[in-house]
């Protein structure tokens, strides 16, 4: 007999912005109880994997991740096979990205995806104006693109508990929780200084107006009594929307200049919320 071992899923793809180094910070503040947990940005999704919520609702606005979420539930062993099939090579990478991702089906598009994300620069996820991935080929020696064994504790994980995904608005996420719920918020990092990062994951880039409107919502979902927490960069700006909430300064390691050579540590973000426990 077969006795598959399930390990514990984490995020599938690298993504900007992902929550590895305040994961555990992050972590720690989550409140010990809660109806659902609600992610309306979910990106790789490194606090959901962590916590594995028995009920959740989970979106992001960019559609090719999102039908990669999809696909890795509903059509695992398809996606893996097609994954088996690309190769590391700088001319077939270049082919794949100039697919149009609507000419291919679920399982072709999520299979691009994440092939893609595994050997292009960085692991960035960027698309110009037209809203083509524009990224360059990453030159890794030996990139994973099939980890097979995650895909499956992923695949097992949204399919066997209550997991809703959703590709929409925040706004529209966040318009479905009703209190007792968990909301956790991460949206695209305003930018401390406008050469070093990174805030454009879509053509639609999360501007001034958008952390205003998202600081308007985080007091709706506080009306409504849901917990809420919220990370973003350690900005006068951000700080002043949350007045009122807890706000904890946290140490974050970045890029002080564009090659990555020079790190710094300092209070670079800040951890919102509304609630002790
Ligand atoms: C900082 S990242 C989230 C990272 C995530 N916490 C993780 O662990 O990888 C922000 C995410 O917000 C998404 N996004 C940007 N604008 C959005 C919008 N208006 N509605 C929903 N998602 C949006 C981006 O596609 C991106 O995945």
């Amino acid at each position: 007999m077969l006795i598959e071992v399930l390990l514990k899923p984490k995020p599938f793809v690298k993504w900007a912005g992902g929550k590895k180094q305040l994961l555990k910070l992050i972590k720690e503040r989550a409140p010990y109880s809660y109806r659902r947990y609600i992610e309306p940005f979910v990106g790789g999704g490194a606090l959901l994997f962590e916590l594995l919520p028995k009920r959740a609702i989970v979106n992001d606005i960019n559609e090719e991740l999102i039908n990669a979420y999809l696909a890795i539930r509903d059509n695992l062993y398809e996606l893996i096979d097609s994954l088996k099939q690309h190769n590391n090579s700088e001319e077939y990478y270049y082919y794949m990205r100039s697919l149009k991702p609507n000419e291919l089906n679920r399982i072709e598009r999520a299979s691009r995806f994440i092939y893609l994300n595994k050997t292009c620069y960085n692991g960035l996820y960027r698309e110009n104006s037209k809203g083509e991935f524009n990224v360059p080929f990453g030159k890794y020696k030996n990139p994973k693109i099939v980890d097979e064994q995650n895909l499956r504790a992923v695949s097992y994980y949204l399919d066997s508990e209550d997991i809703t995904i959703i590709c929409s608005d925040y706004k529209e996420v966040c318009h479905m929780a009703t209190s007792g719920d968990f909301v956790y918020l991460d949206p695209p990092y305003y930018p401390l200084n406008r050469s070093s990062s990174f805030t454009k994951y879509t053509r639609h880039d999360f501007t001034e107006k958008d952390h205003t409107e998202l600081a308007y919502i985080f007091r709706e979902l506080d009306r409504k009594g849901c917990k809420v927490l919220l990370s973003n960069s350690n900005a006068e700006f951000i700080k002043n929307l949350y007045k009122g909430y807890i706000i904890e300064e946290v140490e974050a390691i970045r890029a002080i200049n564009c090659k990555g050579s020079g790190r710094k540590k300092s209070k670079l973000e800040i951890i919102v919320r509304n609630y002790y426990t």
